[in-house]
């Protein structure tokens, strides 16, 4: 199997191999870099990193796999290049194409990272879109391979907002790689129907479960990954916030929540989390609606069933893993 010049758009691309081998390279590279051998297998090559949105883990990620890679990378911030106001995201990616050998984008619609890797010619990497936030999920399964061993059969509950990125990706990950996902939400926060009948076909064919339930207990009952995000995602308005806080405050994963999954069960985030008051929004949702946590409480982010540190270094293995297959002739 060779990715050498593919993109890493959405998961729905890849096979459940090709998933397991970016992983498994992934783990290979980590092993690497924790016993300090070089591994500068792109030398002299340079990329493009465009952020529409604010990051901290996606984009250090890049940066340090970048330079451990042997490549120089270039970050284009939200204001200061002239991507959507003076320049089309087609002429963008035909100019980055001819000096770049490849292009993260982080932004809004999933359709603008498509049109980017239409247009560029060498391999683009999504690093979050509204729909879709892929290279997230390579993290998080690396992870549930460390803590819990193998994929298939894993019962992962998300709870919260599943019609977004990470409700979607999960959705799709879990399908391909054969393992039970379970979407526990009110009805009107389900992924899109479309995609649900898409990922239940795939499970059709690798053995996975895809449900969607809005009882709490009966969703978390024996999972093995509890996952959760922020309620409100970026690029949303503020206007969303006493909606989202009234309809999901019931799906806050808290110590029972834990305890009614039973004691394996692992806690996991994407981060950031709104887990205590240490940041300006959450003071500002504290003021204005008195509570101090939102998707989590600070007990379980703060437990030893909370593998979220783990899971965010896991982006810098995983995103190692996709520049350098998709560069390279590296076998995964
Ligand atoms: N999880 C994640 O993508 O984090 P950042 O927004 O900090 O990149
Ligand atoms: N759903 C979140 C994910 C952040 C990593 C957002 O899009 O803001």
């Amino acid at each position: 199997m060779n990715l050498k010049g593919k993109n890493f758009l959405k998961l729905l691309d890849f096979t459940a191999q090709e998933i397991e081998g970016l992983i498994d390279l992934a783990s290979k590279l980590k092993t690497m870099k924790k016993q300090g051998v070089p591994h500068r297998y792109c030398e002299g090559k340079s990329v493009a990193l465009i952020f529409e949105k604010t990051s901290t883990r996606t984009r250090c990620a890049f940066e340090v796999a970048a330079a451990d890679l042997g490549m120089h990378p270039v970050y284009l911030d939200p204001l200061g290049s002239q991507i959507g106001k003076k320049e089309s995201i087609e002429d963008t990616a035909r100019v980055l194409g001819r000096m770049f050998d490849g292009i993260e984008y982080r932004g809004f619609g999933q359709s603008i990272v498509e049109e980017l890797a239409e247009y560029a010619g060498v391999p683009v990497w999504n690093g979050l879109t509204n729909e879709f936030h892929p290279t997230q999920i390579l993290a998080d399964f690396l992870t549930i391979k460390e803590h819990c061993g193998e994929l298939k059969g894993k019962k992962l509950v998300y709870m919260g907002d599943s019609r977004y990125n990470m409700g979607n990706s999960l959705m799709v990950g879990c399908a391909k790689m054969g393992m039970h996902f379970v979407a526990c939400a009110p009805r009107q926060y389900f992924p899109n129907a479309e995609l649900v009948e898409q990922c239940r076909q795939i499970a059709g064919d690798s053995g996975a479960i895809i449900e969607l339930e809005s009882d709490v207990n009966k969703a978390t009952a024996g999972a093995d990954v509890i996952y959760t995000d922020v309620w409100v995602s970026m690029g949303e308005p503020d206007e969303v916030w006493a909606q989202r806080i009234e309809d999901l405050s019931p799906y806050r994963v808290t110590a029972d929540v834990m305890n009614n999954a039973g004691a394996k069960c692992k806690f996991m985030h994407c981060l950031p989390a709104f887990h205590d008051l240490n940041t300006k929004i959450g003071k500002e949702i504290f003021d204005k609606f008195g509570i101090d946590c939102m998707e989590v409480t600070d007990e379980v982010f703060e437990s030893d069933k909370s593998i979220v540190f783990d899971e965010a270094e896991n982006r810098m293995h995983t995103i190692k893993a996709v520049m350098l297959a998709t560069l390279t002739d590296c076998k995964v």
